[in-house]
């Protein structure tokens, strides 16, 4: 059957709807690739919060299934991604994870390229080597409140409304300015999608995660659906809402929007809680415009691979990447306003519990996930009522490779 060009799209209309996918999604090369060429380069990818490049010459890499990406600061303040592929025999050009370069001189014969790409210098080149001609491969960058974007594609999706959307919905947390407090890294031993399966539902919740559900209501039920929570939620959730309202915020459950699936939604975390810590307290000075501890969530996320959830005192940026079939990098960022000082208005434990473990946790049951559907006794399986959103985001999955 994996002879023929049309099997993926054969395997893809007899997929049974409701139901996990087959095995072969997660262990066929062939779908691998295929989910890169159409479920994944088409996007706009998340880099990292600017924050990380703050001066000129500061660089750091990101790897999306062996495409090396540097993001850079030039000269001028502008953000560039970068092809990390020399443009003379196609080296590695940076080999160092983050830091800051004058230049990147290419450690196979020393071409030299400054921050924003250009080639500065190329030794014993025939006299008519055009050095303009020959600078790295430059992606198209587009920030949301600092949060970098880029496409690796030759035709990009359109992103202007995820800016537009995602910049009203976390303008208030003042992230462009924010400072980096915390940022971690995992290799999850499970292909990409069995991650972002795991991340877009929360029937796993209860089960797993009891620091999380600690915290959000959400971990109780299904946020599409308000009959899942506890009933003093939905009261709370309107009390808080008019509030809002008044204040000129805005509130509501995720939603939706427009054909490149992004959502925002922003809602409150629960009676009592502050922002999302052990116990609700607040675990960092205020960000941005507010000026009151608000217990407000805000959320926004973007296929494939981006989620940020911005509280009033802190916000967490994840970035999710596939790395091989069965390999998926997940990194957290979290994010406090720029005058915050650790040991004196942060302690970095603190604010980077509930997140912390529960990736943790999310890292055990997807490996465990995968080493199970890499059994020959897998077979797909029924998909419950708290899984609504797992099963939008199989849909968008499968019509974008079938
Ligand atoms: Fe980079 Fe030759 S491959 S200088
Ligand atoms: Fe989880």
């Amino acid at each position: 059957m994996k002879g023929e060009t049309n099997w993926i799209s054969r395997l893809v209309a007899n997929h049974r709807p409701g139901f996990s996918l087959e095995q072969a999604f997660y262990t066929d090369p062939g779908i691998y690739e295929r989910d890169l060429e159409r479920a994944i380069l088409p996007y706009w990818l998340f880099l990292g919060h600017q924050a990380r490049i703050s001066h000129p010459g500061d660089y750091f890499l990101v790897n999306v299934s062996g495409e090396s990406i540097i993001v850079t600061r030039d000269g001028e303040g502008k953000i560039h991604a970068l092809a990390n592929v020399c443009r003379h025999r196609g080296s590695r050009i940076c080999l160092q994870n983050e830091g800051y370069a004058k230049s990147f001189v290419c450690p196979y014969h020393a071409w030299a390229y400054a921050s924003d790409g250009s080639l500065l210098a190329a030794k014993y080149m025939p006299a008519d080597f055009d050095r303009s001609e020959f600078g790295l491969l430059s992606y198209p960058v587009q920030t949301i409140e600092g949060l970098i974007f880029t496409n690796l594609s030759d035709d990009p999706e359109p992103f202007d409304q995820v800016v537009k959307d995602g910049t009203e919905y976390l303008g208030l947390y003042g992230l462009a300015d924010a400072k980096i407090a915390s940022r971690m890294v995992w290799e999850v031993e499970a292909n990409w999608k069995l991650v972002m399966e795991n991340f877009r539902e929360c029937y796993h919740c209860a089960p797993t995660h009891p620091e999380y559900c600690s915290v959000m209501e959400h971990g109780l039920g299904d946020e599409s659906d308000m009959e899942f929570f506890n009933p003093d939620y939905a009261t709370y959730d309107k009390e808080w809402r008019k509030q809002n309202h008044e204040l000129g915020r805005l509130s509501g459950m995720p939603k939706r929007i427009g054909s490149h699936r992004h959502r925002c939604g922003r809602y409150p975390i629960q009676r009592g809680y502050l922002t999302q810590s052990e116990g609700g307290g607040s675990v960092a000075p205020l960000m941005g415009d507010f000026n009151d501890y608000d217990g407000g969530n805000t959320t926004l996320s973007i296929y494939p691979l981006h989620f940020t959830s911005a509280c009033c005192d802190h916000a967490t940026a994840f970035r999710f990447a596939p790395l091989e079939i069965q390999k998926t990098e997940v990194e957290l960022t979290w994010l406090v306003a720029r005058g915050a000082v650790e040991g004196r208005d942060y302690d970095v434990e603190k604010l980077t519990w509930m997140w912390q473990i529960t990736t943790e946790q999310d890292k055990k049951i997807v490996d465990d996930n995968q080493s199970g559907v890499n059994s020959r006794s897998y077979r797909p399986g029924p998909l419950s009522k708290f899984e609504t959103d797992m099963r939008t985001f199989l849909d968008w999955y499968l019509e974008r490779i079938g």
